[in-house]
């Protein structure tokens, strides 16, 4: 295998793994060869979609509890999937944010807005942290993430979102500029509309792992890809 078959499958760690898009990016990625690790707050879900992930796939998947909006939790999640499966050459981050804590501007409280960020872009900064100095050793790596669209037209009506994602397009933009100079690729997938799998008038997941495959592969046209429903 050449060193850029090497690169091209080392693990990928997928922080907020759940049955949509984490699923879906794991099954890409499993396909490819690329062992994975799934991080998120209930182990036996975690659990549960790792033993389905090796049974439909094959693939080598680890699991590590963890809550996002800590940081140490992040950092031990990370060092844990590292060790078993080896240091991550690509992060997905994508954490489902909280619909409970979007509300209207004038009923948005500070706890609320702090909360929202701290999953996504506390959580993504930590899981960046945790794990960019293994890519910058290995000379390779990608950092993909994905939000909702609230960026796009921030409405009075939903606060956290639209503050939230804001922050995080920012954040996530700010990354790829300070890396664009190394071999190190960072994507964004923002998604108008609702997820489901084979429902009418929602993404399917596997559309989504695929744009992030895409970014990965850096085959991508637009940064950041924004996937909006036909029609
Ligand atoms: N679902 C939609 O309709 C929709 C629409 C537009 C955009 N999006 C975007 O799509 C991404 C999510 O994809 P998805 O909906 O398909 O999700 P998913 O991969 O099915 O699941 C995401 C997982 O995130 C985990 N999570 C939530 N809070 C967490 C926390 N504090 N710490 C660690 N893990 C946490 C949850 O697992 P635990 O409960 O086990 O922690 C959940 O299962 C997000 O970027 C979201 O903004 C979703």
């Amino acid at each position: 295998m050449s060193e850029d078959d090497l690169t091209a499958t080392g693990p990928i760690v997928i922080v907020g793994a759940g049955p949509g898009i984490g699923a879906s990016v794991a099954r890409r990625f499993g396909r490819a060869g690329h062992a994975v690790g799934l991080v998120a707050r209930n182990g036996d879900r975690l659990e549960q979609m790792a033993a389905g992930l090796r049974a439909d796939v094959g693939v080598d998947v680890t699991t590590a509890v963890a809550d996002a909006t800590q940081p140490d939790q992040v950092r031990a999640a990370v060092r844990a999937v590292s060790e078993r499966i080896g240091e991550p050459r690509v992060l997905c981050f994508s954490p489902i944010p909280d619909i409970d804590l979007i509300r209207p501007v004038l009923r948005t409280t500070p706890e609320e807005l702090m909360a929202s960020l701290q999953l996504t872009v506390g959580g993504a900064a930590a899981a960046v942290e945790s794990v960019l100095p293994g890519m910058q050793a290995q000379g390779a790596g990608s950092l993909l993430f994905t939000t909702g669209s609230a960026a796009l037209a921030p409405h009075p009506d939903r606060a956290a979102s639209a503050v939230t994602t804001t922050a995080a397009t920012v954040y996530v933009a700010l990354l790829r500029e300070a890396l664009s100079d190394t071999p190190i690729r960072v994507g964004h997938t923002v998604i108008v509309g609702p997820i489901g799998r084979g429902e009418s008038g929602a993404h399917d997941p596997d559309e989504i792992a695929a744009d992030l495959w895409a970014h990965h592969r850096g085959d991508a046209r637009d940064f950041p890809s924004v996937l909006r429903l036909e029609g």
